[in-house]
């Protein structure tokens, strides 16, 4: 039998909560399909949805709440077109102080709710050449620098005790992104995403070894999310929003400017974000049959 962990238990619970504010999200018809992590300057696609339900995390039992400015904590159930999702809109960050298993416990909640397949969004530092502020990255690979993974520890049975990250990213995911770029009439870059600890931004030598490693873009989030996804067998798809030349590219650093560049952008990156769940949609919908 396989044992019932405190995880799940608080997963559960979890779910309860979202449920009592939201039934309909448990039946058949409104069950989220896909979730969505809306990062800095996106949390409007949330309040955008229609037959919205906002749920405060504090109204979530085991639900950590966002330090960030310019992250809002509330988990946005409606839908895009006709597909049923879940936006976590603010999320929180190993920088924050947060053990792991909390920063990885929204995505987990998409999951217990039903999400087949989850778009991950962020902002990050362009190291690559030819990324420029403004520019949106499909994150087709990753590096984990972070210096730990939210799977330290017990398995979570029955999920892999070493889940294969070969193809993390998912192929026909990545596919539909593309596809909903040039539907929105947006250029999309792709690349590999680097995820260190922060909050100090990198210095100009981190940059240079980052690069020579084979990392085109930096961000302090998403990968802790992407592991403890795939371990449970959900779908990803991840767009990074480029916010800032990385340290010794450019000028100097800081979070305004990160602030202000994803709040340009947030036009054409919502309209890829909805082009692509409306992609996203069809797509597990046709896995489900
Ligand atoms: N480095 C790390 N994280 C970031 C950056 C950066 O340059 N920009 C936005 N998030």
């Amino acid at each position: 039998m396989t044992e019932v962990t405190s995880i799940d238990a608080e997963l559960a619970a979890a779910a309860a909560a979202v449920h009592s504010h939201a039934p309909g999200s448990a039946g058949p018809q409104d069950k989220p399909q896909i979730g969505l992590v809306l990062g800095s300057g996106l949390g409007a696609f949330g309040d955008e949805l229609s037959q919205l339900i906002k749920v405060p995390y504090d109204a979530i039992p085991h639900m950590a709440q966002s330090t960030v400015v310019g992250h809002a904590g509330n988990l946005c159930l409606g839908r895009v077109g006709e597909v049923p999702v879940a936006c976590l809109q603010g999320r929180v960050h190993c920088y924050e102080g947060h053990p792991l298993d909390r920063v990885v416990f929204g995505v987990r909640l998409l999951a217990e709710l039903g999400c087949r397949a989850v778009l991950l969004t962020n902002a990050a530092g362009g190291i690559a050449e030819g990324l420029s502020p403004g520019d949106l990255m499909l994150i087709v690979d990753h590096i984990n620098l972070m210096g730990r993974n939210p799977l330290v520890g017990p398995n979570q049975e029955p999920y892999p005790r070493f889940p294969d990250m070969s193809r993390a990213y998912d192929v026909e995911l990545c596919h539909s992104a593309r596809e909903a770029a040039s539907r929105a009439s947006v250029e999309l870059r792709e690349g590999v995403y680097v995820g260190v600890l922060g909050p100090s931004y990198e210095t100009p030598a981190e940059i240079r070894m980052l690069r020579t490693l084979g990392a085109d873009a930096v961000g302090m989030s998403t990968v802790p999310e992407v592991i403890a996804l795939r371990h449970r067998g959900v779908r990803v798809g991840a767009l990074s929003c480029i916010t800032n030349l990385a340290a010794g590219l450019g000028g100097e650093l800081s979070h305004d400017e990160v602030k202000e560049v994803a709040d340009r952008v947030k036009g054409a990156f919502t309209n890829v974000l909805r082009e692509w769940v409306l992609a996203a949609g069809a797509m597990v919908s046709k896995v489900e049959g």
